[in-house]
């Protein structure tokens, strides 16, 4: 009688042979306390072949490793022998999960699917490199489902690979990989192509188990959203329907706004401080309240004597206020260039990392200040905001 292991690879075989191969991750290491930690496998066409492509991840790096089929299956051969007791087997049709028990048996699991499209083969296709699943980004219209970018698409697509490739800078160092489940919540979530797009990374590429909220005050584009995450068995994603500013956020990992219209940046920003997120990721989108209650005092009527110049001296103060307010919060902060303004205006991007060990955050604060009375703010939105949790 074959093992279960024996059936397992057979199911690998089978599903590359009738092509509902989705993905094989294997877990659980026996020794917990040994450098690799899982092991994510994906099938590809190369030039040389049908071949495995393997990621190990170990504690600090992933190494991927590309092997002809038959040398991969006996890669997961010996590493279920030797070093997981897990594994989790996912195809269009169905899920299947062996493990090793305690008492040295082995458990066989057979599940409906949890993913029923079928990812993209070929490593020339995959033209959003960072993106794993492109189904949401043909139901989202910017690829078509031949895998070309579509007309006009070009620079919604850049932005969705830089934010995915921020976001793959961060992760590391959050620790959250760690967790069994990462929650998200992207506020001013639009169409959704960066809420997709985070999922997809840690779901699809980390392996890791995802809640996500994106919140849209346009209805439409909830059940729009919601409708393609159903389509696409994205089952931890979910899209509702409010204004940020009244969305209670009890609890997050990562906050992301993205180009969320004048406060509401502040909104989002206050909501990541409040639920203590990770991770704050925005990029601001219109400055106007700063800009309405500015006193320029004389010394710097120079600087901001054009209107243009007034209003880019806004949005720098705004910005960098944002971050002195989220540094005062116990944030590390950083404000570089999202993507080239070629391709938007709205390029800036601020991140704040949640200090694991707070800093004395009292020069933080008086910075902040200083900044408001050298260029004569009456106020800012998200320093009133934050005034509530003291
Ligand atoms: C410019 S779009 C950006 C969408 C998405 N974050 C992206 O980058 O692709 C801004 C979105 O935020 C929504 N929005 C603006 N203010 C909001 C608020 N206060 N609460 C909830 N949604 C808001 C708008 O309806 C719009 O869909």
């Amino acid at each position: 009688m074959p093992s279960h292991t024996d059936k397992l690879l057979d199911q690998i075989r089978k599903s590359i042979r009738d092509d509902s191969f989705v993905r094989l991750t294997l877990s659980k290491p026996k020794d917990p306390t040994g450098d690799l930690k899982k092991v994510l496998i994906k099938y590809v066409e190369l030039k040389k072949g049908a071949s495995l492509s393997v990621v190990f991840r170990y504690q600090r790096k992933d190494l991927t490793k590309n092997f002809l089929l038959e040398e991969g299956i006996d890669q997961i051969k010996s590493l279920l022998s030797e070093t997981f007791l897990n594994a989790n087997l996912l195809t269009t049709h169905q899920d299947w999960a062996l493990e090793h028990l305690p008492n040295g048996k082995q458990k066989w699991i057979s599940k409906a699917p949890s993913i029923t499209q079928k990812p993209v083969r070929s490593h020339d296709k995959v033209k959003p490199q960072r993106v794993q699943d492109q189904g949401f980004l043909v139901e989202l219209g910017v690829v078509s489902p031949a895998g070309q970018i579509q007309k006009d698409k070009g620079d919604k697509f850049k932005q969705i690979n830089k934010f995915v490739e921020i976001i793959e800078s961060l992760i590391p160092r959050s620790g959250l990989q760690e967790r069994d489940s990462i929650q998200i919540h992207d506020m001013g979530a639009g169409k959704g192509y960066l809420t997709f797009a985070l999922y997809d990374y840690l779901v699809n590429k980390l392996g890791q188990q995802v809640e996500a909220v994106g919140v849209e005050v346009r209805p439409d584009l909830v059940e729009l959203c919601n409708s393609i995450a159903r389509k696409l068995s994205f089952n931890g994603l979910s899209f509702e329907g409010g204004f940020i500013s009244q969305y209670d956020i009890p609890s997050t990992d990562i906050l992301i706004a993205l180009h969320a219209c004048d406060t509401a940046t502040d909104d989002a920003i206050f909501k990541g401080i409040q639920a203590k997120a990770s991770l704050i990721i925005c990029s601001p989108c219109c400055h106007k309240q700063v800009r309405q209650c500015m006193l320029i005092p004389e010394k710097h009527k120079n600087l901001v004597g054009h209107g243009i110049m007034l209003e880019r001296q806004a949005e720098l103060l705004t910005d960098n206020m944002r971050a002195l307010l989220m540094e005062a919060h116990g944030y590390k902060t950083k404000i570089f260039e999202f993507i080239s303004s070629e391709h938007t205006g709205k390029n800036l991007m601020i991140v704040g990392e949640r200090r694991k060990n707070p800093i004395d955050t009292q020069v933080k604060w008086d910075a902040y200040q200083a900044m408001k009375a050298e260029f004569g703010i009456e106020r800012h939105y998200l320093e009133e905001l934050l005034n509530q949790l003291s």
